[in-house]
């Protein structure tokens, strides 16, 4: 019955998983009303999917396919029946680097959610933090939103605003917009759990 169990989280990375991690240490520690069902990956030897295993959750590799920037229609369906099979009521991307198509979507509806390293709807797309120095801005910041089919035009749900310092280059300003990410997205999952937007699935 709905409420009996936590709300299971799917996290889908690609890359190092400090977001991962964030929410990990956030669910364990009980911050975050959540448990983290399974963790995937496209990459083999990500380092989300080593941190899984740190923290002794199921993380599988899934092979993409042949497209660099999506996967293909086996691929899909591949992570959809292993988020399915996880019980997953939410899917969290965390520095996933592929567009997620209709048929992904439409398996998970106003269930899936990413952060973006930038003030949305300014900068989407890859190196924001750059494109965001590049443009002289004095303030950037990151931006949890849902996921739809474009590249980060999901309706957005929270922001964090991070101030662009004197002397910054793309690592110093990166870094520091990671830091406010690592506390943006499991504060906002925490609230959009106790809001009821985000709810234990009843099947
Ligand atoms: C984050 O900066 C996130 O905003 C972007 O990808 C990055 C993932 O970093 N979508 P990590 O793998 O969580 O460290």
């Amino acid at each position: 019955m709905s409420g009996e169990r936590k709300v299971r989280l799917g996290v889908i990375g690609s890359g190092k998983g400090s977001n991962f991690v964030a929410l990990a240490q956030a669910c364990r520690d009980a911050k975050l009303p959540a448990e983290i069902a399974v963790v995937l990956s496209d990459v083999a030897e990500s380092g989300i999917l080593k941190h899984a295993v740190d923290f002794g959750l199921p993380a599988r590799f899934i092979a993409p396919g042949p497209f660099r920037t999506k996967l293909d229609e086996s691929a899909e369906s591949n992570y959809v029946t292993a988020l399915r099979e996880a019980r997953v009521d939410l899917v969290v991307l965390a520095g996933f680097m592929r567009i997620l198509k209709g048929g992904f979507l439409a398996a998970f509806p106003r269930r899936v959610i990413n952060i973006h390293p930038a003030l949305l709807p300014a900068f989407p797309g890859l190196a924001s933090w750059k494109q965001a120095l590049d443009h002289g801005v004095k303030v950037t910041g990151c931006t949890v939103h849902w996921v739809d089919q474009g590249i980060d035009t999901g309706r957005i749900i929270a922001q964090q605003a991070v101030p662009v310092l004197d002397g910054d280059t793309a690592e110093t300003l990166h870094e520091r917009i990671q830091q406010a990410e690592r506390v943006l997205y499991p504060q906002t999952i925490g609230e959009l759990i106790r809001k009821g937007v985000v709810k234990v699935a009843v099947a």
